[in-house]
């Protein structure tokens, strides 16, 4: 499958057949997308690797063993490179070289996983079948990438709660897949928002409905709201699509300012 394809109606960044990185808006955010095949593909002959990762990002790349994490890692780390780069010249109207731009991950404590930058902007990372995507943002942002499957039983037990099992089986059977992923990727664009994994939260969040526009309702439980606004505040909004194959969900925090 193409990765035109796959990844719908994203623009691509390169002209030619050369699509291996995308990008689009999505409510405020600009989501950008790198095929996990395709940048490596693109980049891995002459100096063009040079022009995405330093020599440190390329002495870590080459110390993770599995191919495949290898490829992910660098889809991802490049989608956050763009989207960094992106933000700052929106922003500030500046422009950073992409190798300049450090992506680490933190190594302890309830965050840890959760992507950090030099830039000192807020970044959500996500891969899933032959993506990565990354959103950056002066707020706390999650982004989350899900091919549409189906779920089994048990996932659904751990995942939904009574009401979104409603809003899916009110659906046409062949959107059934596309609702219960939607709920899952919101899930986790929302706790990655705050620095958290998804589970043992599943359902203490709750979608609560998603109008045409994609803009998706929730409630917490009173335990995890506590939790979470001790970890960010001002007004959160989630968008939700699906896009191709995926479904794709934005969550962050109205803009503090830079
Ligand atoms: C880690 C987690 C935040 C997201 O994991 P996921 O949905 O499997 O994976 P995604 O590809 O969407 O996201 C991975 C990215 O999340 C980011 N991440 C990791 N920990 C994070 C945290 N505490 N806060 C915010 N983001 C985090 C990282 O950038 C990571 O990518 P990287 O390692 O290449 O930098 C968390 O929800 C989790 O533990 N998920 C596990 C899912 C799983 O095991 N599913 C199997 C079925 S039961």
């Amino acid at each position: 499958m193409s990765v035109r394809t796959a990844m719908g109606r994203m623009v691509s960044l390169q002209p030619g057949d050369a699509e291996w990185a995308m990008s689009k808006v999505i409510g405020r955010w600009r989501v950008f997308a790198v095929s996990i095949a395709g940048w490596w593909e693109a980049l891995r002959d002459g100096q063009m690797l040079g022009c995405y990762f330093g020599a440190d990002d390329i002495a870590e790349m080459q110390r993770i063993p599995r191919e495949k994490r290898r490829l992910e890692w660098g889809a991802g780390r490049i989608a956050a490179k763009l989207a960094l780069r992106q933000l700052h010249r929106d922003q500030d109207g500046g422009v950073a070289a992409l190798n300049t731009i450090e992506i680490g991950n933190r190594k302890a404590g309830p965050h840890r996983g959760q992507p950090q930058s030099n830039c000192a902007r807020h970044l959500s990372i996500s891969h899933a079948g032959e993506w990565a995507v990354a959103v950056a943002g002066r707020s706390h942002v999650g982004v989350d990438v899900e091919r549409i499957r189906s779920f089994g039983s048990a996932m659904r037990d751990m995942v939904l709660t009574a009401r979104e099992r409603e809003w899916i089986d009110a659906a046409e059977a062949r959107e059934t897949d596309l609702r219960t992923t939607l709920v899952w990727s919101f899930k986790e664009s929302f706790m990655k928002a705050h620095g958290l994994g998804v589970f043992g939260h599943f359902r203490d969040i709750e979608l609560t409905g998603m109008a045409a526009n994609g803009r998706l309702a929730w409630s917490l439980s009173g335990s995890l709201e506590s939790t979470l606004r001790r970890l960010a505040t001002g007004t959160f909004e989630a968008i939700g699509e699906r896009i191709g194959d995926y479904t794709l969900v934005v969550s962050g925090a109205s803009d503090r300012g830079p």
